[in-house]
């Protein structure tokens, strides 16, 4: 099994949406054995809840279901237990590269890395902006999601 998990900051607009929409390639790609998708925030504040009404109603536009995810705090243990932690910007990922074991820092990543035809690096944060922000999000997202899937498969190729 293959572990990604998307971090941002509060785990309620960001990163479920990573997880619904990654999720959802998965389930097309006939690979939800072979691969786990979970998210979290590096943020307490919203532990339990729902994503954003926003979030949700977004992604639902475009057939994305969010509302079975609870957010979560990132935890030393996802370190050992993820092949891929995928942050959305350079402020989460340098908060979760103070806190990385050593020996598994290569696995955190910009999540934007992965995106074949953008050239933002970073999700931005759309808690404090207009609904827009939330479909630039999925915009960006579902650059990221396709890239990532494509080089996870090839991966697997590889190995076989
Ligand atoms: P996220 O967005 O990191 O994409 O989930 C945020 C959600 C909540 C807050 C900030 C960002 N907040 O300040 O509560």
């Amino acid at each position: 099994m293959i572990g990604v998990m998307f971090v941002c900051l509060g785990n309620i607009c960001r990163s479920p949406t990573a997880h619904g929409v990654f999720e959802s390639m998965v389930r097309e790609a006939g690979l939800v054995q072979q691969i786990s998708v979970t998210s979290s925030g590096t943020a307490a504040w919203h532990v339990g809840k729902p994503p954003d009404v926003r979030a949700t109603a977004a992604a639902l536009a475009r057939g994305y279901q969010l509302d079975h995810l609870r957010a979560q705090q990132i935890t030393i243990d996802d370190f050992s237990t993820n092949d891929y932690i995928l942050v959305m910007d350079r402020s989460n990922l340098s908060h979760l590269q103070a806190l990385a074991p050593q020996k598994y820092a290569d696995r955190l990543r910009l999540f934007l890395d992965f995106a074949g035809t953008t050239s933002t690096s970073q999700v931005p944060d759309p808690y404090y902006g207009g609904t827009d922000g939330f479909d630039h999000v999925l915009d960006l997202i579902e650059d990221g999601a396709r890239g990532l899937l494509a080089h996870i498969e090839q991966e697997r190729m590889d190995r076989v």
